[in-house]
């Protein structure tokens, strides 16, 4: 299947997955790449902050024992590259060093970000990731991310990440 056709259905697959209270992962997948469209974020790193959680996908959750973000990082790189799929898969570690070193970013969390951020590991300094040169990137994904999860908040639409994901398989 055609990359584009495969993430248009992999994206339908989020309606109605809930890891979140707020939001279905749909909906937190397309207001997370609006933010990144309005922090002036390039192709990959839209399409990254939009795919993030592509690892709750039923069509990309198949082992459980693998973590979602590892999913992510692995259906992404093999389909957009390696810096899309590395950006994603940084989505936890990066929760873990903003809670780490910055004092306000854990009152902020959602609770269910929260929650998982204990099971996750906790707030952690040394990232093994920290000081690659994509690790702001992460960050700023990881901002979109934390503030994706409103209802009714405005969000690109699956159209519009389509035409991101061309962009990016077209480079
Ligand atoms: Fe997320």
């Amino acid at each position: 299947m055609d990359v584009i056709d495969e993430t248009a259905q992999v994206l339908a697959s989020l309606r109605g997955v809930w890891d979140e209270v707020e939001v279905d992962e749909l909906d937190h997948a397309l207001q997370a790449g609006r933010h990144a469209v309005l922090d002036g974020a390039d192709d990959e790193l839209i399409l990254a902050s939009v795919l993030h959680d592509v690892g709750h996908s039923p069509l990309v959750a198949v082992d459980p024992s693998v973590h979602h973000e590892d999913a992510a990082q692995e259906w992404l790189d093999r389909r957009f590259g390696e810096r899309v799929g590395w950006l994603a898969g940084s989505h936890v570690r990066a929760k873990q060093y903003l809670a780490a070193t910055d004092p306000d970013y854990v009152a902020a969390l959602s609770p269910t970000s929260i929650r998982s951020l204990a099971y996750q590991g906790g707030a952690l300094v040394r990232s093994s990731r920290a000081g690659h040169p994509w690790w702001s990137d992460a960050l700023r994904l990881r901002r979109y991310d934390d503030a994706a999860k409103v209802p009714g908040a405005q969000a690109l639409s699956v159209d519009e990440v389509l035409e991101f994901a061309r962009r990016v398989v077209s480079r």
